[in-house]
């Protein structure tokens, strides 16, 4: 009983760290466990915004986030060979993927340059970061703002001009 709760656990956790392009291929259930060891994840080859010295764990962490920032699979950035399935991300064939790229070093600009001369003393680092989450908020196009309708005793952005007598 235990035992097999412990092999369940083992599973799930090596579903849910094994890569989507490593994971795919071979779907781990939790019958067919324990799994062969993930492959090491391959060296990326055309950073041009990102570090390139960057642990590929922590690529594919900033991936995964992109990919919820937007609402969206890693193939709407990456090219998938319509034959294999096998996606190609080192390649530069996607509009969005280079939009992305402005995107990245937009936001890193936003960060170091601007959000650091920022000083509040009630915001902490996670409010004063701004991430592609903080405007797309799970879409691909970020959504217009619609100002709620006019609260007529306090209209939003009101300052008291006249004291009231
Ligand atoms: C919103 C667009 C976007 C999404 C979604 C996205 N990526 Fe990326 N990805 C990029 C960009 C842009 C780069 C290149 C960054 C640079 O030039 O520094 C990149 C680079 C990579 C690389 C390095 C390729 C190389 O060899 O240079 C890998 C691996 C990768 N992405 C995997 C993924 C995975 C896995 C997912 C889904 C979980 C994903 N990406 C989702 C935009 C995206
Ligand atoms: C300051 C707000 C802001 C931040 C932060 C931001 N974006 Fe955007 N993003 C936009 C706006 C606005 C557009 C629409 C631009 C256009 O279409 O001309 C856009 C468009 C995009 C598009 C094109 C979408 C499409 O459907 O054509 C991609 C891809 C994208 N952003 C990725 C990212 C990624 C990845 C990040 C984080 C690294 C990010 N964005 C951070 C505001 C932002």
């Amino acid at each position: 009983m235990r035992c097999s709760a412990l092999l369940a656990a083992t599973a799930m956790f090596l579903v849910c760290t094994s890569l989507p392009l490593v994971g795919q291929d071979n779907p781990l259930s939790a019958t067919n466990a324990p799994a062969q060891q993930p492959r090491p994840l391959p060296k990326p080859v055309n950073l041009q915004v990102l570090p390139k010295d960057i642990p590929p764990q922590d690529l594919v962490k900033l991936m995964r986030g992109y990919s919820q920032a937007l609402g969206v699979h890693c193939s709407f950035c990456h090219e998938v060979n319509e034959q294999t399935h096998k996606p190609n991300f080192a390649a530069d064939t996607k509009p969005d993927k280079a939009m992305a790229r402005t995107m990245i070093a937009m936001t890193q600009e936003i960060n170091t340059k601007f959000m650091t001369q920022i000083h509040d003393p009630d915001a902490m680092p996670a409010d004063k970061t701004v991430s592609c989450g903080t405007c797309h908020r799970g879409n691909t196009m970020p959504a217009q703002f619609t100002p709620k309708p006019e609260d007529h005793e306090h209209p939003a952005g009101s300052m008291p001009m006249q004291h009231p007598q």
